[in-house]
């Protein structure tokens, strides 16, 4: 990424004042995060128009409205309590033709714009290549289209994912060749109806886990190919986490990736997890990733590199931390800290390399509980829902597996390059570098945050012991003294010696319950006679 930055360059700041951002995803998980961040460091900012569209019978400005009102602008609102006017929201749907955006609205913001963030996705793993390919590559051409409308437009920044080489150990800051031309997938996709699709869908994946990280691939080719006159940069997270520093530590709103396996830990649902336990967790908090896209924009706009720059934002070659570590310090807290609704006592280790013994654990202390649970519901009147839930741990688990049980290696040459233009001000104003993070108070305070703003938990206080919870509590008892049992029978069946030594304590526990029962039989109808005789 060859470029000159020039003395006397602006500040971060400096270069944000009067610009005009046009945000996609602005709804999502980073684009919150951006907002908020733009608006508060970078106070003489232009307008930012976003992208949103209307949901679940709220309008535009009422889901806009909502969104102003959750935690993560707390810090913002206290700074400036009219940020609200610095955001004009776009209705549109990337699913729609020309994005779904009016007219109106087009030529406004071909008048207005100067930067595009495009950060809208589908982010599900398992999504049907139609809507993966609709969402995550022909939205790409749509914003490439509507970005070359804008009058003033310096930069049309993508969010793409680390991810998207994932068939490759080592991923340096290039393009890689597309396994398909994206066309090709797209003119698939327009003649081939759903069922063909799915059924051609693995072959086409090749050694991609999914068509998530193929359809982002892909769109990075389009963009470079389409998107060729425009000024671009892309930006590749790896796991994108709750935040380290800003606006406060541990803020997330979501159960995506390992997020939703934190609280499945803690509610003690989630027992036997296969893994690599020794595995790099490329995680990478949300603010550094914001902090990225922020000043990979700024670097682009003043040095103007000859190539197009690829940024990584990843963690694990510059501050490496393993699954073992990531998942004891969840379990951890949430031993100490339990959640309310808690399924058992979350586990002590759950990670296991071996898949046969993953499976055998699995049915041992996923399947055998959950059954039991849903026929003691039923025997009670209530309605089952426990193997139900398993079914949807375990759908996400499997999404999880491929990135959990290997480690990739990512280079950071362009991140870097890019911290170091910055002014020792900025470096620290706009932290992109995981190198100081403390890992162990970092996952806890993640964990903390998923009990905090997704599970809306008191987080101070230990929750007293429910009905409920005593129940579980009992239930877990109940299930593991089965257990032992039952394992304890069955190897106990494989040889004779053990099998005479199981007759005779099972004869003397028969023998003990036996006398404990006759006495418990005189002892009350003792008591019995002499209360028929007073
Ligand atoms: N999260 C990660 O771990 C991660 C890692 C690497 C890269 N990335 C990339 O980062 C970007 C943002 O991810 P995120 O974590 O913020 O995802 P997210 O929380 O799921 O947000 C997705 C955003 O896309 C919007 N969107 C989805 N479908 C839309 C449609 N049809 N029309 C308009 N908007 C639509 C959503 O709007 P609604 O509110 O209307 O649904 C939401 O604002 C994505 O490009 C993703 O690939 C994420």
């Amino acid at each position: 990424m060859a470029a000159k930055v020039e003395c006397g360059v602006p500040t971060i700041a400096e270069f944000y004042s009067g610009k005009n951002i046009f945000l996609t995803g602005g709804t999502g998980f980073i684009g919150k995060v951006f907002i908020e961040k733009v608006l508060r460091s970078c106070t003489d900012v232009g307008d930012i128009y976003i992208l949103i569209r209307p949901r679940r019978g709220k309008s535009v400005r009422d889901r806009m409205r909502k969104i102003f009102t959750e935690k993560i602008f707390d810090r913002l609102r206290k700074k400036n309590p009219d940020f609200e006017l610095k955001i004009k929201p776009v209705e549109g749907d990337m699913m729609k033709p020309n994005l779904g955006i009016s007219q109106t609205d087009a030529e406004q913001l071909s008048n207005k714009i100067h930067l595009v963030f495009h950060s809208a996705a589908t982010i599900k793993f398992d999504e049907p290549i139609r809507v993966a390919v609709e969402m995550n590559m022909l939205a790409v051409r749509k914003m490439i289209k509507l970005s070359k409308t804008f009058k003033k437009l310096e930069l049309f920044l993508h969010v793409s994912t680390a991810y998207s080489n994932c068939d490759r150990h080592h991923i340096e800051e290039i393009l890689y060749p597309a396994p398909i031309e994206p066309q090709q997938l797209i003119n698939l996709c327009s003649v081939l109806d759903d069922e063909s699709l799915s059924k051609i869908t693995p072959k086409l994946l090749g050694d991609k886990p999914n068509t998530y990280t193929y359809t982002k691939h892909l769109a990075e080719h389009l963009l470079m190919k389409e998107g060729k006159e425009l000024p671009l940069a892309i930006v590749r997270p790896s796991i994108v986490t709750s935040s380290w520093k800003e606006p406060f530590p541990g803020w997330i709103d979501n159960y995506n990736g390992p997020s939703g396996l934190y609280i499945a830990m803690g509610n003690g649902m989630l027992r036997a997890f296969h893994a690599e336990p020794g595995a790099t967790a490329d995680i990478i908090p949300v603010d550094i990733v914001v902090n990225t896209l922020i000043t990979t924009a700024w670097y682009t706009v003043i040095s103007k590199p000859e190539e197009v720059p690829i940024v990584h934002c990843t963690s694990g070659g510059i501050n490496p931390i393993t699954w073992r570590e990531v998942a004891d310090t969840v379990l951890c807290y949430y031993r100490n800290m339990p959640l309310q609704q808690t399924f058992r006592q979350p586990a002590s280790d759950i990670l296991c390399k071996n898949k046969m013994l993953r499976d055998f654990w699995v049915i041992m202390s996923h399947h055998i509980p959950a059954y039991m649970t849903d026929v003691g519901l039923r025997l009670t009147g209530s309605k089952p829902y426990m193997v139900n839930r398993y079914t949807k741990l375990h759908k996400a688990v499997d999404t999880m597996n491929f990135f959990v049980l290997r480690s990739w290696v990512w280079t950071n040459a362009n991140s870097k390059l890019v911290n170091n233009k910055l002014t020792t001000e900025d470096k620290e104003a706009y932290h992109m570098c995981p190198g100081s993070l403390s890992w162990p108070e970092y996952v806890e305070d993640h964990a903390v945050g998923m009990k905090k703003y997704v599970m809306n938990e008191p987080v101070d206080v230990l929750p007293s012991p429910s009905g409920y919870q005593t129940k579980m509590r009992n239930l877990g008892y109940t299930i593991n003294t089965i257990m032992v049992i039952a394992i304890g029978r069955i190897l106990v069946a494989q040889s004779e010696m053990a099998s005479s030594v199981w007759q005779c304590v099972a004869s003397c526990g028969r023998g003990i319950a036996e006398t404990i029962c006759e006495g418990v039989y005189n002892i009350t109808s003792g008591r019995l006679q002499a209360a028929a005789h007073t």
